[in-house]
């Protein structure tokens, strides 16, 4: 009889399959990233969709979904960071703006709330019905209700669509308008809480009603919602993971740093405070002080200046691709550590520099002294696909996306055709182009210094349009879920406590691939 006949089956598979330390130790002193390893299944009793998805950056900060959208001025502004949030995620919103277009960024995600249109276009009791139809006209309105405000942005009115017409068009607003008396309006209080729901309510009320106008106490219009898209949301919400928000209801949102620094290379200790505190009065849930080289004096002095300053205040920072680069973040007041030197689509610090580490290795090293340290890890970089974030997860808390999310809609810039595909702009933090519009600081340059040419650590590119935000993480979700189930684990903890890795060989990948067949796209255009 064999050796290996004698083993049970249980222990073959933990002789062929290694948890991580043992993986990571036996590969040594190989470095491995995402395509290197795959995982071993497990006896699994749960499906894929009971999977819980739900993580948390720190005790205050909770996410439904292990996304954050990259802290880049291609990848996240206040749309992107919204439609991160209602999916349970979190965005990042870049610093390559003035501070105080950054505080506005984040107030329109804090203030933001699904559904309530909060600056509807209005028309004045005066206009005549002719100058209505010509602003429908001029800028190609697809309605024709409008709330009718007098100057102080009281309503006075609804202007219905039905008497928008050209048989009225020498008639006043005041004239023909459904007059506030007559009308049923909903006060801001009561939709605070969960503004559908309220729209709902108000809808199945007050029936053959489409509008619903929100005043606040002086009579001020503060918002509308239509029917229509009470329906739309109520039916996407069905498919849809719950949003992240704080204690008051509000979607989160997260912001990056900017190292600011006086003409004597010092920290500008007061200008970094004030945004801070800027970004506090707006109820900011986590700022990222975001860097190439996280394990240095400079980031350390920075997270420890605002953690002194707002101790609840959570910090992501970063990036590092060691233990000790953890640990000296966590003892500098950091919460949640970014791990990723290099690895990025658009990143070439690998290239120009000669540093950094193969993703896994890094997160499996910083994970180790995370957890000794009681902090979370976060895998920024390099995932091109769902699989690679469930890798990822089963060493770190979270990960970053960057260029899975630069095509899509709510990312900024514009959209570009080219040979009859739509493309968007992607550019690195630490591309040419980045830097002179701000970050330069991020790659330890100072792009005022006229002296030295900056040495680029990224690249200017071009992604194709991905649709949205929505279908974009939905997809990337259902992989994750998928690997839960594969590997048993109801939970992200459970993942990571169940993953057992194995190399794959330049032949594995190419198995892991589809292969040896002509795809056949069914993706509509
Ligand atoms: P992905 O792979 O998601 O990576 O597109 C996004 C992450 O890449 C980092 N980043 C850079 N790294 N040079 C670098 O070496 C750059 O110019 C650059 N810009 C962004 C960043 O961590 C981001 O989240």
């Amino acid at each position: 009889m064999t050796q290996v006949a004698n083993l049970s089956a249980s222990s073959l598979d933990s002789e062929f399959y290694l948890p991580a330390d043992a993986f990571f130790r036996a590969n040594l002193p190989m470095a491995l990233t995402f395509d290197d390893v795959s995982l071993a299944t497990l006896y699994s009793e749960i499906l894929p969709k009971d999977a819980d998805t739900s993580t948390a950056l720190s005790e205050a900060l909770k996410l439904q979904i292990p996304i954050i959208s990259s802290d880049m001025d291609t990848v996240t502004e206040s749309r992107m960071a919204i439609a991160m949030a209602l999916n349970g995620g979190i965005g990042l919103i870049h610093y390559n703006m003035a501070a105080k277009d950054q505080v506005k960024e984040v107030a329109r995600v804090k203030r933001h709330i699904h559904g309530l249109i909060q600056d509807p276009i209005s028309v004045r009791p005066d206009l005549l019905i002719g100058d209505v139809l010509a602003m429908i006209e001029q800028r190609k309105f697809a309605f024709s209700t409008f709330p009718v405000l007098d100057e102080a942005g009281i309503l006075v009115g609804l202007l219905s669509g039905n008497v928008v017409k050209e048989r009225y068009k020498a008639k006043a607003v005041r004239d023909v308008m459904t007059p506030r008396a007559s009308l049923i309006t909903e006060h801001e209080r009561a939709i605070a809480k969960d503004p559908i729901k309220a729209a709902d309510a108000f809808f199945t009320q007050h029936v053959g009603l489409n509008k619903m106008l929100v005043v606040d106490d002086a009579g001020k219009l503060r918002g509308l919602v239509t029917s229509s898209d009470v329906e739309r949301i109520t039916a996407e919400a069905k498919s849809r993971r719950k949003p992240a928000r704080d204690a008051n209801f509000r979607l989160v949102v997260g912001a990056a740093l900017a190292p600011v620094r006086k003409s004597n290379g010092e920290l500008d200790r007061d200008r970094i405070l004030t945004h801070v505190g800027h970004l506090m009065d707006e109820s900011i849930d986590a700022v990222a002080v975001s860097t190439a080289h996280g394990h240095t004096a400079g980031v350390g002095d920075m997270v420890k200046l605002v953690h002194q300053a707002f101790p609840n205040l959570t910090i992501i920072a970063g990036n590092v691709t060691s233990g000790s680069g953890v640990e000296f973040l966590a003892e500098c007041g950091a919460d949640a550590i970014k791990v990723g030197q290099g690895p990025g689509s658009i990143c070439t610090t690998r290239v120009v520099a000669g540093v950094g580490i193969p993703q896994l290795t890094a997160l499996h090293v910083a994970a180790r002294s995370a957890a000794a340290k009681g902090v979370k890890i976060i895998a920024d970089g390099g995932i091109t696909k769902s699989g690679d974030i469930v890798k990822a997860l089963t060493l770190a808390d979270a990960v970053i996306l960057g260029g899975l999310l630069a095509g899509c809609r709510e990312a900024p810039g514009e959209i570009m055709e080219i040979n009859g595909k739509l493309f968007k702009q992607y550019r690195g933090m630490g591309s040419l182009s980045a830097m002179a519009a701000g970050s330069a600081a991020r790659y330890g340059h100072d792009k005022t210094d006229q002296t030295r040419k900056l040495t680029a650590e990224g690249i200017e590119a071009l992604k194709e349009v991905s649709g949205s935000t929505d279908d974009v993480l939905g997809t990337l979700i259902g992989g994750v879920q998928s690997g839960m189930g594969y590997l048993g684990a109801k939970t992200l903890a459970d993942l990571r406590q169940k993953a057992r890795y194995v190399r794959v060989s330049p032949a594995g990948q190419k198995e892991a691939a589809p292969h040896d067949v002509i795809e056949v796209s069914t993706r509509k255009n």
